[in-house]
């Protein structure tokens, strides 16, 4: 459990089209250990019906539906979520200031405790595709801004790459969380290019570990689990 928050340290990436899949995953590995990262793949097909059974399970879930639109849409949108009963919802940071500060108010409105968070930059683009939509800052300093942006609308933390902490952490309140994916316990020639282990990327300081296909493609996805815990520090 996260020392903060109450939450897992490590979601699960539920990255499936089917609710079979996803419960059979479900029903494999332990809520006390993980929670449950539902993205829009997942979401689009199977809805909220698929999170309330996760809950049933007694799961705490990450709607990761990335919300960017005008501020009375997202708020209304982050409200839906929270009543849906999840853990953790999120923005896009470049929907900017006036939008993060709409999305918090629809959230205190309903005096809700489920957790706001912001995806600054997206890990797929690189210098030369944010040039191309007009972020002249270039990565790094536009990461650090948007995150900085994120915190002073009283977001809860930021989604970003463990390896980008070094560079931020210093400038963020002190219980910002940082969800990190990109973390992969052994050595694989997937997409993820930019990846830590599990220990190195809580020791640089990451709140909540979102971990994909190294779990769900596992034979033995709550032994590949317990593996990671065990190397954590005990504390
Ligand atoms: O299978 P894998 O461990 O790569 O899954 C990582 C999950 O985190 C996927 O759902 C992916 O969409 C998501 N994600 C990511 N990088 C980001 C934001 C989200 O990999 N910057």
């Amino acid at each position: 459990m996260n020392k903060h928050h109450n939450l897992p340290s490590i979601f699960v990436a539920m990255d499936f089209d089917s609710i079979d899949d996803a419960k059979n995953l479900a029903l494999k590995i332990d809520p006390n250990k993980c929670g449950i990262k539902i993205g829009k793949e997942l979401f689009t097909s199977s809805g909220p019906e698929l999170v309330k059974w996760f809950h049933d399970q007694g799961f705490k879930t990450f709607l990761d539906l990335k919300y960017h639109d005008i501020p009375n849409t997202v708020s209304k949108a982050c409200k839906s979520a929270a009543r849906l009963g999840v853990s953790i919802v999120n923005v896009h940071a470049l929907g900017g200031e006036e939008m993060m500060l709409s999305a918090k108010k629809g959230l205190d409105e309903i005096q809700s405790d489920t957790l706001l968070i912001a995806v600054t930059i997206l890990t797929s683009h690189d210098e030369k595709s944010l040039q191309s939509i007009g972020l002249e800052k270039g990565l790094d300093e536009s990461v650090k801004s948007l995150a900085q942006q994120a915190a002073k609308c009283r977001l809860d933390g930021i989604v970003c790459s463990a390896l980008d902490l070094k560079n931020i952490k210093d400038l963020m309140p002190k219980n910002f969380i940082y969800v990190t994916p990109g973390v992969r316990p052994h050595k694989t020639n997937d997409d993820q290019k930019r990846v830590m282990t599990p220990i190195e990327a809580f020791k640089a300081g990451s709140t909540i570990l979102v971990i994909g296909r190294p779990i769900t493609e596992a034979n033995d996805p709550n032994q590949i689990i317990n593996q990671i815990y065990s190397d954590f520090p005990a504390d």
